[in-house]
Parts: structure tokens; sequence; C-alpha cells
């Protein structure tokens, strides 16, 4: 197929030309919508006088809870989430009134205008305080193959530990954003930087009262997801279609990049206690470990996320007794929510700490030591929760990257760099990533499409998929045109609407291609046969002899080819004008849904992922111990995906992912103080990756040769796997750090490495070092 294809917004993205919701043409009288926040992390809301507000100039609607017309809920699982305050507040930034006027400086006037009395209770801003005090949001999970506890005492060596892992802020470049217009009677139109066209349709009806019909959620771009709009973009639409209904007017929000941090949640920081036993060669023999979440004040997308951290807590390594448990802890923040990994990331950190832990408690190389671990053949093949890892290349990716890396020899060269430097050091690691595609709500592995081939020969493809800069519409335009055989310049894919795909899921879990794509197969096979039959009567009759079987009609080249008479053909674009005439429909509906998936949530058991993704990475990193500064000078990454629908495209994902997974693990740390204030709600404070933090020697392969036969042209989901090849970067810094005491003392290490934690670890093993020597 036209793999190569160039990003279908390349140029729109780097012009300006590329229209996001704030860019659209402004329909006439738009009104501004603003929101008013809370201002305390936990308070009663005593009472508010709201006259004020209404009687500025330009202000067209100032609204609270008692004028939502239908429910005022948002909650995508459990309906513990208010679209606006009643009685209550749990988190600074929730919403509690909304305003609708001319301008936004009228806004402005109009929300100082507002009275309200607030009485402040209790609140538990951070994870531990809510461990202590039991606040759950809902009851434990867990997963448990075998009896760890026993081989952990049994095993010949063991090791326990605590580890935390931060949150992250998504910083799509493009804030939540809607702009609603209300239609003739119940009717509204939505325009939405969503990742859930069809979750905010439901909302948007709810909120208003109406049937879904009476709401079109139409998305063409968003200015990045990453998985903050899977759940939190509802909001935004609902506060704009609830004004928009009040005043009868068009209404458009867009968030301020501050109020955006401050409002909306983020990726779970995790708590984690672990314990392990393995034997003198490294190998795992038994692994408890205990994962806690902070979920914020909701629950939202918290338990699905849970089960994802505790369905790769395995990450790549087969342990023959394990145990995970997981639980949602309530606290006074705003809820957290899908960030690209969904869990994973939290859960590989606890795995790949314990397995590095291994190696230096034994004195090994920490990449013999995951080689070792790795699934293999059976009885190493089944995780946890019984599902076998099949098609496993992950010894052939450690091969060949051990290989190009030349791995041995610079981790050779690292440890004699360190014997001669005392206040520079350097580190490197080998991380690798196995990712279970599929969402694990199996209900949710659906997906639709619409395709209609126009008379003139062009192709519109529509899907429930939403483009947020990953390239699905590149990918399913590539897909719709090589199935077809045409040009990939005669297919357009249409903006995602839900008046076009209905009932669709969130555009998550890295399946927005292969869900999707198969989707649009199914719709151009049903076109495609009815041309097939068409054709091959036409054919027959014109040729005489031997008839012409439509299975034997190849689409390809832009022709409509009888493969056993080669001679009998036509041009697309004329077979396509010859059946308008004859009356044959030119357009079908598709529906995908893969098979063979499924689990027992309750027991722990089955098979949640229809196929896994594989990678691995090699990072080394230089440190300055007196500055905590690193430089990631070499990043090698071999990665899995399958026979590409894209490859610079996938390139792309691998670079991206991981660039914002060495976010991550490095600079990205959101702080709240002790009211439950984001301090870090700006780009001055909340430290993002940037161009220059790219390594400058970054060596991204795609692995050859494996097509994966259960996807759609043999491709492999890429989204978010290589965001946990970031590991490697963390890790990495863990072993300069490490060389500080000879590699002899465990460095106290959670994520992220900021600056500020290297010095201060680099501070302590020095000292350690020191009195070691005396
Ligand atoms: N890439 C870009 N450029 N922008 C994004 O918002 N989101 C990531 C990933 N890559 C994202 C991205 C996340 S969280 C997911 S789940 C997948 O893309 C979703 O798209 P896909 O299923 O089509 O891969
Ligand atoms: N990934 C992303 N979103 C989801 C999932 C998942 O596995 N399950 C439910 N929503
Ligand atoms: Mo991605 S976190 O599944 O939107």
């Amino acid at each position: 197929m036209s793999a190569d294809l160039l990003h279908e917004s390349a140029i729109g993205h780097v012009t300006g030309g590329a229209v996001y919701i704030d860019d659209l043409p402004h329909p006439e009288h738009l009104l501004v919508g603003k929101i008013v926040c809370s201002p305390h992390a936990h308070a009663r809301i005593a009472s508010y006088d709201l006259a004020a507000a209404r009687a500025v100039p330009g202000v067209l609607a100032v609204l609270s809870a008692a004028d939502i017309p239908g429910a005022n809920q948002v909650g995508p699982v459990v309906h513990d989430e208010v679209l606006l305050a009643t009685d209550e507040v749990t988190f600074i930034g929730q919403a509690v009134f909304i305003i609708a006027a001319e301008t936004e400086d009228q806004c402005r006037t109009a929300e100082r205008a507002i009275r309200v009395t607030y009485e402040p209770l209790p609140a538990i801003v951070d994870l531990r305080s809510a461990m202590a005090t039991g606040a759950l949001l809902g009851p434990p999970r867990r997963i448990v193959n075998g009896d760890p506890v026993a081989a952990i005492r049994k095993a010949p060596h063991r090791l326990a530990g605590e580890l935390e892992t931060g949150a992250q802020e998504h910083w799509y470049l493009e804030t939540q954003a809607a702009l609603c217009t209300p239609g003739e009677g119940p009717r509204m139109n939505v325009f939405s930087s969503t990742q859930h066209p069809s979750e905010t349709q439901a909302l948007v009806a709810e909120v208003l009262g109406w049937p879904r019909n009476a709401v079109e959620v139409e998305v063409r771009r968003l200015g990045g997801g990453f998985g903050g709009k899977e759940t939190q973009a509802n909001h935004t639409a609902c506060w704009a279609a609830v004004l928009a209904h009040a005043t009868g007017r068009p209404v458009k929000i867009r968030l301020f990049r501050d109020d955006d941090m401050i409002m909306t949640g983020k990726r779970h920081r995790f708590l984690s206690h672990y314990e392990a036993g393995f034997d003198g060669d490294g190998l795992l023999l038994g692994v408890t470990i205990e994962l806690n979440s902070d979920g914020g004040a909701t629950t939202d997308l918290s338990f699905a996320i849970l089960e994802r951290a505790m369905l790769h807590a395995d990450n790549c390594y087969h342990v023959p007794a394990f145990s995970v448990t997981g639980s949602v802890w309530k606290t006074n923040l705003p809820s957290n929510t899908a960030f690209r990994g969904f869990g994973g990331p939290q859960g590989m950190a606890v795995i790949e700490t314990i397995v590095d832990r291994v190696a230096r408690e034994l004195g090994r190389d920490p990449a013999e030591v995951r080689r070792k671990n790795f699934y293999r053949e059976a009885p190493c093949a089944t995780t946890h929760y019984g599902q076998v890892v099949e098609d496993n290349h992950l010894s052939v990716i450690h091969d060949r990257i051990l290989a190009t890396s030349s791995y041995r020899e610079r981790r050779a060269a690292v440890a004699a760099f360190n014997a001669r430097h005392e206040f520079v050091k350097r580190g490197i690691a080998l991380t690798p990533v196995k990712f279970g595609i599929s969402f694990t709500t199996t209900f949710l592995n659906q997906a639709g499409a619409l395709v209609h081939i126009y008379t003139d020969g062009s192709v519109l493809v529509s899907h429930g998929g939403v483009e947020m800069g990953q390239g699905l519409y590149t990918k399913i335009r590539g897909i719709a045109a090589a199935e077809l055989g045409i040009d990939p310049a005669l297919v357009r894919v249409g903006a995602t609407n839900t008046a076009r795909v209905p009932n669709t899921s969130a555009t998550a879990a890295s399946s927005g291609a292969d869900l999707n794509g198969m989707a649009v197969k199914n719709a151009i096979d049903a076109i495609k046969a009815r041309m097939a039959d068409a054709l091959a009567g036409k054919f027959s009759q014109q040729a005489g002899g031997e008839a012409t079987r439509p299975v034997d009609l190849a689409f390809a080249g832009g022709m409509i080819t009888d493969g056993k008479h080669p001679d009998r053909s036509m041009t697309f674009g004329a077979a396509v004008q010859w059946l308008y005439l004859q009356r044959i429909s030119l357009s079908a509906a598709g529906f995908f849904s893969p098979e063979g998936i499924g689990w027992d949530r309750e027991a722990g058991r089955g098979r949640p992922f229809l196929y896994y993704a594989f990678g691995i990475a090699v990072s080394e990193v230089t440190i300055d111990l007196l500055t905590g500064a690193h430089t990631l000078d070499r990043v090698d990454i071999l990665h899995d995906v399958g026979d590409s629908l894209n490859p610079m495209i996938d390139r792309g994902q691998i670079e991206g992912g991981f660039v914002q997974g060495m976010g991550w693990v490095t600079t990205e740390e959101i702080l709240w103080d002790a009211r439950g204030t984001l301090l870090t709600h700006s780009p001055d404070t909340y430290k993002i990756p940037t161009a220059g933090d790219v390594p400058a020697d970054l060596r991204v392969a795609l692995l050859e040769g494996v097509p994966n036969p259960r996807v759609i042209r043999n491709s492999k989901a890429v989204g978010e796997p290589p965001f946990m090849l970031a590991l490697s970067v963390w890790l990495a810094i863990k072993d300069a750090l490490s060389a500080i005491a000879g590699h002899a003392v465990e460095p106290l290490f959670s994520l992220p490495a900021t600056r500020e934690r290297i010095v201060l670890e680099a501070e302590r093993l020095r000292t350690l070092a020191r009195s070691e020597r005396q």
C-alpha cells in the first residue's frame, strides 16, 4: 500500500492552515463562555447571589446547577461527578457557575460580581493521607497466580521496597474547547475537541434532558489529546451546550492554559509497595505488588486505569508466583484520568525497579537479568492473568538491539568513564515493553464506518475515530486507497461526526487504526462485492466464452481487472460511472469488532488483549552530580509495529511517545500545596521536554518482517507502547547515580528524576561512599 503517505495535516500543522475549534469562522451572535471555579479543595456552599453578575452589561447568562435543564451528571462510568457543584465543592478548580457574555471582559466582570459564601471543610490532598484515612473510591482489586508469599519466603534472595510515580499534565497544545450552536427545537450542534464524540453527544443530551438524536457532535482534529480528552472534554462541551441552550445563541469555550491545568485531571500518581524473591541467577521466583492510585475527587476512568496497571505489572517477565493488588484512593484534587499508557507506565515502573534491583544485588548486568526473565516458551509463556504471550518477539528484539546499540561495549566504556570521573557520571539502561492491545473493557472494542464513492470516482470515508495528531486519518486514507486499489489522492477522510457514524468508542487504547481501519475495510468490502457482481456480469456478456467470476476481480492500480482474463478490465472511474447508471449503490456502512477477547474481571483471568506490542530501548545518560543536570547522549529503539501502515507516522509516534515518557520520568513534576492548590499551573513552573531535550542521537528502527495477521493489513497499534520505553532513561540515571558508590548501594529513587532529586541523591551516595572509604 502507499506507505509513507504524508500526514494529511502536516502542512496545515506547520503553516497554521489546520483548523482547530478556536479557528472556526464565528457564527453570528457568538457568545463567550466562562467557568467560575471553586477556590477550596473541600467546602460547603452556604449561599450565593448571582443577581449582580447577571446585571453586568453584555452578560446573557450566569447559571448554577439549579439552571441545568437535564441531569447534573457527567460521570462517564460511575455517576459520581456533577457538571456544576450543588451544595459542596470537592476540589480547587471544580466548576460552580457558568457565564455567557458578548466578550471575555464582560465574563470576568460578571465573575467578580458573584457573591458566594463557602464554609471550608477538611481536605485530603495527598495519597498517603487518603490511605491513612481509608478513603477508597471503590473496592480494591486483586489478581493472583500461585502462592507468591510462600515463593518469596523460600527464595534464596529477597528484596522489598516502595516506589512513587508522579502525576503528569497532558499539555495538549489545544486546550479543552467546544463550540455549541442551538438549532430548531431540541437540536444542538457541537464542535468539540473530544476523543470520544459519542460520549460527548450522550452527555450533552443528558444535561439538556434530550434524546441523543437531538445532538450532533463533530470533530475534525484535536491539537493533541493524549488521553486528557477521553472523558474530560465532555465537561467543556456540556457547559457550552447548557449556555447555548439558555441563551439561544452559539457559545464557545476555550479554557486558558492555566485554567485547563488547574481544572482538569492528570496521569494518576501511584504509591506502590513490592516484594520479590529470586535465585542466584536473577530468576524471579515470586513477586507481590500493591498499587495505590490517587483517583482525585471522582471515579472517572480510575478503575480501568488501575486494571491496566495491574495487567502490566509483569511487563515482559514471567513470574511463576505473582500477585498484584490495587486500590484507588479519593483525594480533594481534580479527578485523574487517562494518559498515554493508561496505567501501563505505573505498573511497569514497579517491575522494572524490581528487576533492576535484582541485577544490582547480584552484581549482574541488568540487560541479562531482564532477558533471563522474559516470557518464553511454555510453561513460561503465560501471564499472571492467564493470557498466553503469543508471537513473542522479545528475544529477537533483544538480540538485535544488543548488537546494533553496541550495548556491551558501551557498558564497559561507561564503567571506564565513571572510574575516571568524580563529579560526572554516566549510566546506561536497557528496558523492554510488552503492551496489551485492546480496551480491557471488552465491549468498547468496536468501530463503525461509512464509505461513499461519488460518481466522479472520488471517495469520502467517515469512521468513528478521532484525529489527534497521531496520523489516524492518514492511515485510514491509506487503508481505503489500498483496499479500493486507487490513488490515495482520490480519498478524503471526512470529519468525525456522530450523525454519520453512531455509537462509537473513544479513540483510545491505541486501537484507533486497528478498529476503525477494519470497519472501513468492512464497508469497502460490501461496496466492492456489489461492484464485482455487476462488473462480472458486464465482462462476461461482453467477452462471451468463459464467464468472469466476481471473486476473480482485482482492484489495483486504479483498475478493476479479471485476474483470469486480464484483457477484461475497466478503470475505477469508468466502472463507478457505469455502476451508477445501473442503479447500484456506491455507499455502505461498515462495522468491526474483534473476536476471541474477553476476560473475567472478578476472577482476574482470561484474554483481555487481542495481541501485544513489543519494543526495547537502550538509553545512555551523563549526569552532573553538582547540578543534577543530565544529558541524554544516545537512545536506540527497536519497536514492533507489524507491517507498518505508515512507517513515517509510526516513527513519529515512537519518537513522540518516547519523548513524552522521558518528560514523565525526568522533568515533569506536579506539585500541590497543603490546601490543594496546584503550584505548577503554567509552562514556567511545569517543564515538558522541548525540542532541545530530544536526544541528539536518537536511533529508531522498526522491527522488520513481523506481520501481525490479526489486524488490518497485518499492522500493529503504536500510539501508547513507546511511551514506556522511556523507563530506560530513568534507569540509566539510576545506573549513573549508583556508580557513585560503586554500585554497592541502592539509590533511593522515585520518578520523576528531577534535578533536585538527582542532586540530593548524589549527595547522599557520595557521603555514604566517603564514609565507606574511611
Ligand atoms: N499522538 C499525538 N500526536 N497526539 C495525541 O494526542 N495520543 C496518544 C497516541 N498518540 C496522541 C498521540 C494516545 S493516549 C492514544 S490512546 C493514541 O494515540 C490514540 O490514537 P490511535 O488509537 O489512533 O493510536
Ligand atoms: N484504554 C483506554 N481507555 C479505556 C480502556 C483502555 O484500556 N478501557 C476503558 N477505557
Ligand atoms: Mo489513550 S490514554 O488510551 O487516550
